[in-house]
């Protein structure tokens, strides 16, 4: 199993590009689902998930075409097998994301119920109580979700703002008779960009980017190309590394929209920040300010920048509170930083981090995905050297991080 070698203590300086982004990829991908004709992606992430997702597909008939370097191009011909087994589903819950277009398209899908996660429960009522009212018959036997039936427009109100609940029945909705409403759904900006490529695709889509998104169905949808949006999360875990260690960096082929409250959080923590069109420059010399963070849905402070916060956090000046309020079990990092020499106590879903004047490198385990980006920050800051084992989760997410940060001057190397 690989791991992550560190020697901390080197400021970061240069610039990096950011990829594209894994959580707008993968519902993008299922997109293609919705059409015969071909569906060409660019901007597509060199991750784990998305390979996954591809096979996904390619088990279903889909055919894939990778000859240009992060670009994808998926056709939909038939598909001969609308199932997502468990054996797919059980390393990647994203896979859930296959069940509304599939219905949509074949009126009928087989997708494995996910089970829970590291980071909490994960259920997904909402996918399936939504499909319901748009007139699917659904059964739950066997650990799979069947579902059958022609779909029609109706008005959802979503009881949580879910994202890839809200993307699943975007999807099935584009090819339901009538027009549907979801309210309450969720605002996110990969949400959008499943919207701008559906669009593109000849779907018609209104509000989205808002809580409530109508969409009129139609008969079919056609081909299109679409670029895949920056990774949000992937720019706001290099900017929170370099606020941490301290330097100047430029993050290039952003969108720095998508990040408003993080680059908020990142001033108030002591970094100077310039954004120029998809640039965005920080550069941290002074004191590390502690910053208090509370997770919500966007356009509040992204659950996937927690952990990353935190480790900025437990080398600051002062204490931070940092609250997580979408996930029940987000905080299994604390464990591994504490490691490092961090002072943090943990309440229910409240940790107090007290900032400290040095962590010092330690071996460390990842736990799930941001849980790995939390501790290879920490890993730059600490004294000495830090190992971090379990770094697969990291590389369903971070395409090349170490490559990326070690063109920084970060001292970091994968050991096989
Ligand atoms: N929820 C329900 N019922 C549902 C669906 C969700 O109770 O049917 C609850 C969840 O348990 C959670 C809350 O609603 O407490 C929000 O979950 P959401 O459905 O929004 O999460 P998700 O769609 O499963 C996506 C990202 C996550 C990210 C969350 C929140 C993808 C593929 N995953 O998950 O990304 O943390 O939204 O923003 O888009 C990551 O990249 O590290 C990651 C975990």
């Amino acid at each position: 199993m690989d791991k992550l070698s560190i020697e901390g203590g080197h400021r970061l300086e240069g610039e990096v590009r950011v990829s594209g982004a894994k959580n707008a990829a993968l519902p993008i991908l299922c997109a293609a689902l919705l059409t015969n004709e071909p569906l060409t992606l660019t901007n597509v992430p060199r991750l784990n998930d998305v390979r996954t997702m591809q096979t996904l597909l390619a088990q279903m008939g889909v055919s894939l075409d990778m000859g240009t370097p992060g670009a994808v191009r998926l056709e939909a011909a038939h598909i001969g097998w609308p199932l997502a087994p468990y054996e797919l589903v059980k390393t990647m819950r994203a896979s859930i994301l296959a069940l509304g277009p599939l219905l949509a398209r074949c009126g009928e899908a087989r997708v494995s119920l996910p089970g829970g996660c590291a980071i909490g429960l994960r259920p997904v009522d909402q996918h399936v109580k939504g499909l319901q009212a748009m007139g699917a018959a659904i059964d739950l036997e066997h650990g799979y979700i069947s579902a059958t039936g022609r779909l029609h427009g109706t008005k959802l109100v979503f009881d949580i703002a879910t994202v890839t609940g809200t993307e699943n029945l975007l999807m099935a909705a584009t090819l339901a008779e009538g027009t549907t409403v979801l309210e309450n759904a969720a605002r996110e900006p990969e949400v959008v960009d499943l919207a701008r490529c559906l669009t593109a695709m000849g779907a018609r889509i209104a509000g989205a980017g808002t809580d409530r998104i109508t969409v009129e169905g139609v008969a079919r949808l056609s081909g299109a190309t679409h670029a895949v949006m920056p990774d949000r999360i992937e720019t706001g875990t290099f900017l929170a590394a370099v606020a941490a260690t301290g330097g100047r960096v430029a993050v290039t082929g952003t969108q720095p929209d998508a990040l408003d409250v993080v680059l908020t959080k990142l001033h108030e923590a002591g970094a100077t920040i310039a954004v120029d069109g998809d640039v965005i420059r920080l550069e941290r010399d002074g004191p590390l300010t502690a910053v208090s963070v509370r997770t919500a849905p966007h356009p509040g402070f992204p659950t996937d920048m927690q952990a990353q916060f935190m480790a900025l956090a437990a080398r600051a000046e002062g204490t931070a509170v940092i609250t997580e309020t979408i996930f029940e079990n987000r905080m299994m990092h604390v464990q591994e930083l504490r490691r490092l020499g961090a002072d943090i106590e943990v309440e229910g879903n409240t940790a107090v981090v007290r900032g400290v004047a040095k962590l010092t490198g330690a071996d460390v385990m990842a736990t799930d995905l941001r849980a790995s980006a939390c501790l290879v920050i920490a890993g730059l800051v600490a004294e000495g050297r830090t190992t971090i084992d379990r770094i697969y989760h990291l590389d369903r997410g971070y395409e090349r991080i170490e490559e990326k940060l070690s063109g920084l001057g970060a001292r970091i190397e994968r050991v096989r």
